[in-house]
């Protein structure tokens, strides 16, 4: 048995058939509708969220299942002060295969140990956002053709946002990646993923403050939100939450052929103004969620279409 706690846990060749599954689900839904019939996706979320659980629940009613869950910590039984093991072994015996939010650092991989059932991380704190990793990788490798010879720009809270973290780990493995790193020095990426990921590999990459200086060399460029729930102090995220305000004007900077990501939720980091652009591809990227997570969700399991 298989979980997905970590972007590479897969390897590269499991990324490609993955998507390749996804692709063909995208091309022949009706093919898949059936697929996981008498099967049950659980959702354990622990924290917010609007498109991780509900692209899992929509994965899973896609391919013929049945979903349960919860959306709180509040709505648990996490309230009375249930560990995350003892929620594993007793929704083991309730579901075939689970997607775990949680606040904490690797409670999914704790959660795991004692699961008789694939555990999907569906986010864990600042740490890692594999899903979200996967929906990326699709998303550009549907846009641009390839996954390789790529400059992708992040800008936002390359601190705390976890979907950077997950997405730099993952694309590093590719061919002729650089990375251009935008955000406000209180909020640059942890020095972890600076020494151990990108210099380790000997991976081309320049950290700036300025969005506009990025902009004209940039094929992808993602965009992250400031992340208030990770901050200690209110006044410091109000200093901070507008620090990168993408607007038509930018756009203007950039290649004809560059793509904005975004992970969403958006707050005030992309302009509405910005969602005519062909370029932005934040809303064709939560559709690309969807039918990544229905593969995923076949891969676990082991079925084969
Ligand atoms: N991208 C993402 O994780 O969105 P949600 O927080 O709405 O799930």
């Amino acid at each position: 048995m298989r979980h997905l706690l970590n972007p590479l846990d897969f390897t590269i060749e499991e990324l490609d058939e993955l998507m390749d599954v996804a692709e063909d689900i995208r091309l022949n839904p009706a093919k898949y509708a059936e697929s996981c019939k008498g099967k049950k996706l659980a959702t354990l979320f622990y924290e917010p969220s609007t498109r991780t659980r509900l692209s899992f629940e929509a994965a899973m009613l896609n391919l013929g299942g049945s979903v349960l869950g919860f959306s709180s910590a509040d709505s648990s039984s996490a309230a009375k002060g249930e560990s995350v093991s003892d929620t594993l072994q007793t929704v083991s015996c309730y579901a075939d295969i689970c997607a775990m939010r949680h606040p904490k650092e690797g409670a999914p991989l704790v959660a795991s140990r004692r699961s008789s059932i694939p555990v999907i991380n569906a986010g864990d704190g600042g740490h890692q956002h594999p899903t979200q990793t996967l929906t990326d990788l699709l998303t550009i490798r549907s846009l641009k053709g390839r996954l390789d010879n790529l400059t992708i720009g992040l800008c936002g809270d390359l601190k705390f946002g976890r979907t950077v973290h997950s997405l730099i780990n993952a694309l590093v493995r590719y061919e002729n990646v650089r990375f251009v790193l935008i955000s406000p020095n209180e909020l640059r990426i942890p020095d972890y993923t600076r020494e151990e990921v990108l210099k380790k590999n000997n991976i081309p990459f320049k950290e700036v403050t300025q969005l506009e200086d990025a902009m004209p060399e940039v094929d992808i460029l993602y965009m992250t939100r400031v992340q208030r729930e990770r901050f200690f102090n209110e006044e410091e995220y109000i200093r901070m939450k507008d620090c990168y305000i993408l607007s038509k004007d930018k756009m203007e900077l950039a290649k004809d052929d560059m793509f904005i990501l975004h992970p969403l939720p958006r707050v005030n980091e992309i302009s509405v103004e910005v969602d005519d652009d062909p370029r932005a591809a934040y809303f064709r990227q939560v559709q690309y969620g969807v039918y990544i997570r229905m593969a995923l969700i076949l891969k676990l399991l082991e079925i084969t279409v």
